[in-house]
């Protein structure tokens, strides 16, 4: 199963590129630009991949990116992530980055952005994947500063498709951003935010009524809300549905609670996604995997929720 899930053509639309460093690209990295780690090796590092919630991998997420200082680190962060894509016959991307991580640690935005697209480029002419980079406000700072980022963003206008929303969730509810979101969307960007991961449903209405997302990030919670899955199954809203997050994360306890083929059943738009997937322990085909292993997903199912992805594409 997990060969033909492989070979699968399909499209990876909920991917952080700072959650795809390895341990061994980061401990690379963090020797080429000397900078202490406090773990031993890669061993201790990877032993620090357990979570009880959000929060606590953000923490490790964020040291992490820390390494991240060059333009030639931004490259081959992207690049190590596309030979992935290649492997697994991801034929499309739409990766978040988090410029505020980088520029709040003083790494200038166009270091960050330049190194990114550089790689993404390379992987179209190389690697024949295809393109369409998002722009992700760290929701845990104030609105302000993500109008100073898509500031600082807009020389490079052309080299990202949309904005996104990220980071802390609960306590940080879209509506928090909507002034910029309008702004972002007035410049032609697409909009798209995570919501329902461990926040309420409330925050999917918000996210759509507010910050007129055109694609939800997570959203598996829409399942507690009636009216709501019945608005996403009408407007055939697509979700990013990340299953190996969702069980890391505790979102659900295990892989045979997930709903995303309950969802998949009733018609909403689902597919399946990586998320970080350095730290959740597996790309998009060991998603799929999981999904077969832990639901029983089938072959029949695999391609719908393969086809859902290529179909959700903004670029
Ligand atoms: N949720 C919120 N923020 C994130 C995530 C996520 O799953 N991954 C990286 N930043
Ligand atoms: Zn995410």
């Amino acid at each position: 199963m997990y060969d033909w899930l492989n070979a699968l053509p399909k499209a990876e639309l909920h991917l952080h590129l700072e959650g795809s460093l390895e341990p061994e690209l980061l401990f690379a990295l963090a020797e080429r630009n000397r900078i202490a780690l406090p773990w031993n090796d890669v061993e201790a590092l990877r032993a620090a991949y357990a979570f009880n919630n959000l929060q606590e991998f953000l923490d490790l997420y964020y040291r992490g990116a820390d390494v991240l200082r060059t333009e030639q680190d931004f490259y081959d962060l992207t690049w190590a992530y596309l030979l992935k894509c290649k492997a697994q016959n991801v034929v499309h991307v739409e990766p978040f980055f988090d410029p505020q991580t980088h520029t709040d640690r003083g790494i200038p935005f166009e270091v960050v952005m330049r190194g990114i697209k550089a790689a993404l480029v390379d992987g179209e002419k190389r690697l024949g994947i295809s393109h369409g980079l998002i722009l992700a406000f760290l929701r845990h700072l104030p609105e302000e500063q993500a109008f100073q980022t898509l500031e600082q963003a807009m020389p490079f206008r052309d080299a990202f498709i949309g904005v996104g929303l990220d980071s802390s969730e609960q306590g940080f509810p879209p509506r928090l951003f909507e002034r910029v979101f309008a702004k972002a969307r007035s410049e032609g960007l697409h909009a798209v935010a995570h919501a329902g991961e461990e926040g309420p449903p409330e925050y999917i209405w918000e996210a759509l009524d507010l910050l007129k997302i055109v694609r939800i990030d997570h959203g598996v919670r829409a399942s507690e809300d009636k009216r709501l899955m019945q608005r996403i199954i009408d407007e055939q809203i697509p979700l990013t549905v990340c299953p190996l997050s969702n069980t890391k994360l505790c979102v659900f306890e295990h892989m045979g609670q997930h709903n995303i083929l309950d969802m998949l059943e009733r018609g909403v738009k689902v597919t399946v996604n990586s998320d970080d997937p350095a730290y959740f322990g597996g790309y998009v085909t060991e998603n799929f995997m999981a999904l077969h292993e832990g639901l029983g997903m089938s072959e029949e199912q695999a391609k719908r929720l393969a086809q859902n992805s290529l179909d959700a594409r903004l670029a």
